[in-house]
């Protein structure tokens, strides 16, 4: 993943970012990061706790969906805390969720009707305010989600 492209935001003086190895496991230093960004403004136990289970989800799904485990693939995150909202941006190289992850149906799961799957975006869109799924250029995915301070 090249972030100097064209598109590439400047990071501002409240911008994190995080260039990781595509393994699952590095999660929790973005876990780790995020609740301690989340804590320094304010945010409370609760909350930071809903955003670890969220970010952490959107990393393991960057790693495993978007690029495919692949040794060499990079996992890029993002945060800033703007106007009262925690902005998170997870990209992976991959080329995105097709159609609009659904709610998995519980029912049919326990039926065995439906395969185990579904809960980590399920989760995201709960925890979240906000959770967006994007396509960013030719090679490039983002999942970007957002808390309110106090939400
Ligand atoms: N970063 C991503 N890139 C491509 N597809 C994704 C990504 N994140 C999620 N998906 C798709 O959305 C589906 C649901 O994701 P999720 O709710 O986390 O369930 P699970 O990971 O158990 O399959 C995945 O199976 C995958 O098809
Ligand atoms: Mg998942």
């Amino acid at each position: 993943m090249n972030e100097s492209k064209e598109n590439r935001v400047p990071p501002d003086d409240q911008t994190v970012e995080m260039n990781l190895p595509n393994r699952q496991g590095f999660e929790r230093v973005v876990m780790g990061s995020v609740a301690a960004l989340a804590k320094n403004v304010g945010f409370g136990a609760s909350q930071i706790e809903d955003l670890k289970t969220a970010v952490a989800e959107a990393c393991i799904n960057a790693v495993q969906h978007g690029n495919k485990n692949r040794a060499g693939a990079r996992v890029f995150v993002t945060m800033n805390f703007k106007d009262g909202i925690l902005n998170v941006s997870v990209f992976d190289e991959g080329e995105g969720v097709k159609g609009k992850p659904k709610d998995p149906d519980i029912a049919r799961i326990i039926e065995s009707l439906d395969p185990p799957v579904g809960f980590g975006t399920f989760l995201m869109r709960r925890l979240m305010d906000s959770v967006e799924f994007l396509k960013v250029g030719n090679q490039k995915h983002e999942v970007r989600m957002a808390m309110r301070l106090g939400g």
